[in-house]
């Protein structure tokens, strides 16, 4: 079997890249993490990667300015130039056009801490604890051109519990992120998503 060959886009510490990373570190895992990279240049994540042996690059976002086309060709060809399959994103703070996301269909996947269709974009715990959820959680889904609505792959919910700040509550939807992305991503590897 020929291991799918994976890049992780992060922007910030990375855990959910690390459980990528620990997850192909098993042989008979369909994926294999080819790149890791990130569009801001000292994001913590970029050294664990180097830490665990994995090839990392940077594009910087600052000088394409407003020009998001023009970053987004330049990571294109990165992702070229590595053979890259497969890209996840995994806390990755920059929205990608619609050309990009049109040019990888299918083969982009983001994880975002809410159960979609629940809490799109941003501040989703603390927007779960204002409207008083009693079920919270994280979803790996298909990226399209509109934020956050592609196609689910993977789900998990978590309880919320009387009294939870966002902090304590976004530590428990991250442990389910890190057991639900290496799944969803093995499912896309085997093509069965
Ligand atoms: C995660 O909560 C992820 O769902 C969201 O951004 C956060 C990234 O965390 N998209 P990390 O960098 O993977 O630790």
């Amino acid at each position: 079997m020929s291991r799918k060959r994976v890049a992780i886009l992060i922007s910030g510490r990375g855990s959910n890249m690390a459980a990528l990373i620990e997850a192909a570190k098993d042989p008979d895992y369909p994926a294999e993490i080819a790149l890791v990279l990130s569009n801001v240049p000292d994001a913590a994540g970029l050294a664990r990667a180097r830490q665990a042996g994995v090839a990392t690059d940077v594009i910087d976002h600052k000088p394409f300015g407003t020009d998001r086309e023009a970053f987004d060709r330049t990571l294109d060809a990165t992702l070229q130039a590595h053979r890259i399959e497969i890209v996840c994103l995994a806390g990755f703070m920059r929205l990608l056009t619609p050309w990009f996301v049109t040019r990888w269909s299918g083969r982009l996947i983001n994880i975002h801490p809410s159960l979609l269709p629940a809490f799109k974009g941003l501040h989703t715990h603390e927007r779960a604890l204002a409207a008083g959820a009693t079920q919270h959680g994280a979803t790996v889904h298909f990226v399209v051109p509109e934020l956050d609505a592609g196609p689910i792959i993977e789900q998990a919910s978590v309880a919320v519990f009387p009294g939870d700040t966002s902090e304590q509550l976004a530590a428990r939807v991250l442990e389910v992120e890190h057991r639900i992305y290496p799944l969803a991503l093995k499912r896309i590897a085997e093509g069965r998503a």
